[in-house]
């Protein structure tokens, strides 16, 4: 059977599937379906008080989701999608509460990947998807990362996720006349910022709101199996390992350096999957050495997760 009608009938009888998308895989149900966004939280052992966010394929599907759709949304979207940025709107008053963990807002994206913009037209109905991992852990960027931890699951191979990480997501404030980025993404404050400077009639400000600013971010997050220690300002050298190895309570510390591209880019694509495999290298305390080119942009975002990735910083 084809796999994408194969992954709607499991939509359609209340389960979830993985699913590809441009930023990480997701783990899928249909907006509609109570039992299947109950399954998505039991299933990544994920609190109630972290909301989903919701993927359409088309333009009409935000007429079901939200209640406002003010000219600053209306120009992002317009800009960036289909892309890596979810836009936190007042939502439509019949979409399920679970999705939006009780709160007024729902988080709206138009994802890129081909694959699961057509599961979403075939079922005609918006997909609520979280990243497709345990809750608290690395996100996945290869369906083999989602099959290993859901064994059971039916995922649709979309191969190696081109961005890495997970979307931007960003509000506005009360009166939408300015933007406030929740989570950092690929597409950056400047990006946006630049956009608006260019193209949109009116003076409009993007800032970071601030932390935490949306539920779910929480301090610790994308963790990898073993621990992580994060150098901003030493290094690694003989004292500092004594320290690791006593607070971790390590026999011996074999540790292993995670190195990145100088390319915010491809550091961004291949971070998860790093981490992932370096998990499993044999060796029990993954390190990362902050550079001082890193900041800005994209850096911004990969910083943001290893930050929240690390058991120890330095
Ligand atoms: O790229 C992505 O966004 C991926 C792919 C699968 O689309 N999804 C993803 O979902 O990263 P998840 O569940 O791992 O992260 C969702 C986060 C929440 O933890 C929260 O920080 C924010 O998005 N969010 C979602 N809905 C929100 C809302 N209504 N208000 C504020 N923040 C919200
Ligand atoms: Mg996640």
């Amino acid at each position: 059977m084809d796999q994408i009608l194969k992954a709607v009938e499991i939509l359609k009888g209340g389960g979830v599937v993985g699913i590809p998308t441009e930023t990480v895989y997701g783990l899928a149900a249909d907006v509609k379906s109570p039992a299947g966004i109950d399954l998505i939280f039991k299933t990544k052992k994920r609190p109630f008080f972290d909301p989903l966010i919701v993927h359409i394929g088309h333009m009409v599907h935000m007429k079901s989701l939200v209640s406002k759709f003010p000219d600053l949304a209306d120009f992002l979207c317009e800009k960036f999608w289909p892309g890596p940025l979810t836009v936190v709107l007042p939502k439509h008053p019949s979409l399920n509460p679970k999705i939006t963990s009780g709160l007024p807002h729902v988080g709206v994206r138009f994802p890129k990947h081909p694959i699961t913009q057509k599961l979403i037209m075939t079922l005609q109905s918006p997909l609520a998807a979280p990243s497709a991992n345990l809750f608290g852990k690395t996100s996945p960027t290869k369906a083999e990362h989602v099959k290993k931890e859901f064994p059971e699951l039916f995922v649709l191979d979309g191969g190696d996720s081109e961005v890495g990480i997970e979307s931007t997501v960003v509000g506005f404030d009360d009166h939408f006349t300015q933007v406030r980025i929740y989570r950092p993404g690929a597409i950056t404050k400047e990006t946006i910022q630049e956009a608006f400077d260019k193209f949109f009639p009116k003076k409009v400000v993007v800032g970071y709101a601030p932390s935490p600013a949306a539920p779910g971010q929480l301090e610790h997050h994308y963790m990898p199996e073993i621990p992580f220690v994060l150098f901003k300002s030493k290094k690694m050298d003989e004292t500092v390992e004594n320290e690791i190895q006593d607070k971790l309570k390590l026999r011996v510390l074999k540790s292993v350096e995670l190195v990145l591209s100088q390319i915010p880019e491809l550091a961004a694509r291949e971070m998860y999957a790093r981490l992932r495999d370096l998990s499993h290298s044999g060796k029990n305390v993954i390190y990362f050495h902050v550079q001082d080119h890193m900041h800005d942009g994209i850096w911004t975002a990969i910083l943001d997760r290893l930050e929240k990735a690390a058991t120890l910083k330095y």
